[in-house]
């Protein structure tokens, strides 16, 4: 089984790699099937929860 990994990119969204399914709150899944590298929100401002849609760059956000 291939290991999942996660990056905390410096000021941006936190990188996921590997064999994982990503669930919202509802219970569906919301990641793509065969995609394998998913790029999650955590500054708060993107419009497309869970996951980055490049807002941190113009939101001031910082990860440090
Ligand atoms: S981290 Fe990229 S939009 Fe929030």
């Amino acid at each position: 089984m291939e290991k999942t990994r996660m990056d905390c990119l410096k000021n941006g969204p936190y990188k996921v790699s590997g064999d994982l399914d990503i669930v919202d709150s509802n219970g569906k899944t919301v990641s793509g099937q065969g995609l394998k590298t998913y790029h999650l929100c955590r500054c708060g401002g993107s419009g497309k929860k869970p996951f980055c849609d490049g807002t941190h760059a113009k939101n001031g956000f910082v990860s440090e």
